[in-house]
């Protein structure tokens, strides 16, 4: 007897679950109904050549840029995109071992080899760099509860102190949706913890970045993630962009609001922001297109 209950409750517990994510889509997708009426095609013609303009002047200036997490989901599409748009006349990446690049595009990028637990000993690798991005990060299953600490806010805040002292003007961090101090989630802390030990650094200009679910193609070393994407995969479009965010788009909304001069100290750009300011023409489905049989 007590098999056949067990057995009937499980797929109990699983239909409430299932209503709960229902209520909450319907709710979600009323929302979003409100907000997604588009915007004009010539207001954002307007904005391409604006842009263009915007990068154009940028790299006139001939910036130095560093990247820490080179080696991460974004850190990667973050470098290869630097490069494809020659946006710097100088680029280092800064991590614990030296990589190797086959591709003749990466030839000139210079890379600053350091101990993450010593970074008091390479001063020199944040030396003169006009830009920061930092993209460094761990998950608590690859690293535990205190190595997720120690890389994501002991290790990421000593990397901005450093920048900081090096002369960097403009520090971009990596951070995530949710993120706030008081959270009770360890992961949500640290990212709200780590972005306000930041802010006292004073940079000039600070910019964090707080997108959901990142879509990538590295669903095997990620299957929580990978099942969140299977799961918003069979949910409409609309309620998916608002939780989640392809990594190109994050890379582009990062490098397109790097080349915009801004005189605000902090900008906080959200998962719906890194949207409109990462969305490249005629890829808004990119992933989703179906070619003709
Ligand atoms: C940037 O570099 C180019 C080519 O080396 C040079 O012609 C130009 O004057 C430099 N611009 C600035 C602002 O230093
Ligand atoms: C951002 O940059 C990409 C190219 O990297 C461009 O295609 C896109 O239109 C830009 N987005 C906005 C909103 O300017």
């Amino acid at each position: 007897m007590g098999r056949g209950q067990g057995q009937r409750n499980a797929p109990m517990a699983g239909l409430t679950a299932l209503s709960a994510a229902v209520g909450v889509l319907l709710a979600s997708l009323l929302l979003l109904r409100q907000e997604d009426v588009g915007q004009g095609a010539d207001a954002s013609m307007a904005e391409t050549g604006v842009l263009l303009k915007l990068r154009e002047d940028f790299r006139s200036q001939n910036k130095s840029v560093f990247i820490l997490g080179a080696t991460g989901e974004t850190g990667k599409v973050l470098l290869k995109e630097i490069l494809d748009q020659s946006l710097f006349s100088r680029v280092t990446i800064i991590g614990r071992r030296k990589l190797t690049f086959s591709e003749e595009a990466y030839k000139n990028v210079i890379q600053e080899v350091v101990d993450f637990e010593k970074l008091d000993d390479y001063a020199s690798a944040f030396q003169g760099h006009d830009v920061g991005f930092c993209c460094l990060g761990t998950t608590r299953s690859k690293a535990g509860a205190e190595g997720f600490v120690r890389v994501d806010r002991d290790y990421v805040f000593k990397s901005a102190e450093m920048a900081k002292a090096g002369g960097c003007k403009h520090f971009n961090l990596l951070s995530s949706k949710g993120a706030d101090k008081s959270s009770s989630f360890l992961y949500l802390q640290v990212k709200g913890e780590v972005e306000s030990k930041v802010e006292e650094l004073n940079f000039d200009r600070y910019t964090i970045f707080r997108p959901g679910v990142l879509l990538c193609d590295r669903e095997e070393s990620r299957p929580a993630e990978w099942l969140t994407r299977k799961f918003f995969g069979s949910l409409p479009e609309s309620w998916a962009s608002g939780h989640s965010v392809p990594v190109v788009s994050l890379v582009r909304a990062m490098l397109n609001n790097t080349v915009k001069p801004s005189d605000q100290k902090k900008e906080l750009l959200d998962n719906k922001a890194i949207h409109n300011l990462g969305r490249a023409r005629g890829s808004s489905a990119q992933g989703h297109t179906e070619k003709g049989a």
